[in-house]
């Protein structure tokens, strides 16, 4: 059923694309490798995962994203092991900082000491001598935007990271980040079934000329797989909790997967390969990430940059992700997203 690309045949070479307005060049897929350390179920063997990575990278899957929370910590040691061997060179290596587990709580942490020290250890942990693309992972709310970007401004001019990112920021936090130093990149999550960044975030990013990376763009594999995914978590996976797996809402989403079931089928494509070609037709500034632990997936996810979806087929997508079609929040109630990321104004903080 997944065209050209079961075995990744149909993409000759994976093409490049620009993220933002400062010089980052990225593949136009990247690689999201948390499900390899954490979240996910149990840690899969670092053997296979580093064999995948080659896998990708030899395939022009260059663009590798990464946090220090992913573990926490083991998802960038096992990058660092991944990298060995003149690897490092070839990959664009994203990573980021902000979220930490405190006695088994998370906090959000954006104090200049704090991003310092992540930067350092993630430099360590990686054997990096800077890093490619640094983002904040999640906004600490608790203090102006300006403050936190000040620190990442003087990392950039230490040399330790190269490009500064953003993750589930507001519109009106990138604009204030962005008038610190130029932001190159955003990641949000963006997909057939998560809209909510399209009315302000992305006519933000684009008005600055900010590159988007799209972050679970396979909805966290329902997209892909439809309610089959839920009867294989297993109890550490973190997707069980999330509103959208819930079983009371699961039975209304599974119409949205059926309707891209059916609209792959007359395309000759995967599922995963038209979500993610619904992605890669939202413009030449936008790179989805998807996640996989898997050679195959990964194969048929680069096969979506030879899908060729018309207007008429965008605007039929468009369609069944909008409106009330999804049921469940993207999040657990509580959970810092763009939405509750606005920070305090400059003029009321005071340094101690
Ligand atoms: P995230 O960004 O959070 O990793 P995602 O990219 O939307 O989320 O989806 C990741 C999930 O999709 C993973 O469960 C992954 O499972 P595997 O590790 O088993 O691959 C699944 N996935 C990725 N590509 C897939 C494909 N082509 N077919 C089926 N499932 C796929």
């Amino acid at each position: 059923m997944a065209a050209d690309a079961e075995q990744g045949e149909g993409v000759k070479v994976v093409p490049r694309m620009k993220l933002g307005s400062q010089g980052l060049e990225v593949s136009a897929q990247g690689l999201g490798c948390m499900g390899m350390s954490a979240f996910y179920g149990p840690p899969k063997p670092d053997a296979d995962m580093i064999t995948l990575i080659h896998h990708a990278v030899h395939s022009g899957v260059t663009f590798l994203d990464t946090s220090d929370i992913y573990g926490p910590h083991t998802n960038e040691i096992l990058l660092a092991k991944a990298l060995k061997g003149g690897v490092k060179e070839r990959v664009e290596l994203a990573t980021k900082f902000g979220i930490t587990f405190v006695d088994g709580k998370i906090e959000v942490r954006g104090e200049p000491a704090h991003v310092r020290a992540s930067c350092e250890a993630s430099l360590k942990r990686l054997h990096l001598d800077c890093i490619h693309l640094y983002y904040q992972h999640c906004v600490d709310t608790r203090l102006p935007i300006e403050v936190t970007m000040g620190e990442l401004k003087k990392l950039v001019e230490e040399g330790k990271i190269k490009y500064i990112g953003l993750s589930e920021a507001s519109a009106s936090t990138i604009r204030r980040a962005h008038a610190v130093h130029p932001i190159s990149a955003v990641q949000l999550e963006w997909s057939l079934w998560s809209r909510d960044v399209e009315e302000h975030v992305i006519p933000t990013c684009r008005e600055l000329g900010i590159g988007i990376v799209a972050y679970s763009p396979l909805g966290r594999g329902f997209l892909s797989s439809g309610p089959k995914l839920v009867e294989n978590f297993s109890n550490d996976d973190y997707r069980k909790y999330l509103p959208r797996f819930q079983a009371e809402n699961l039975e209304h989403n599974k119409k949205l997967y059926e309707k891209i079931v059916e609209i792959a089928e007359k395309k000759g494509c995967s599922p995963s390969q038209l979500a993610l070609a619904w992605v890669h037709h939202q413009g030449n500034d936008v790179c989805p990430i998807p996640g996989t632990t898997k050679i195959e997936n990964l194969n048929q996810n680069m096969g979506a940059l030879s899908v060729k979806l018309t207007p008429k087929d965008m605007a039929e997508l468009g369609e069944i992700g909008s409106g009330d079609s999804v049921k469940g929040d993207r999040y657990s109630p509580g959970t810092r997203t763009w939405k509750n990321s606005d920070t305090p104004p400059l003029s009321t903080w005071k340094d101690v």
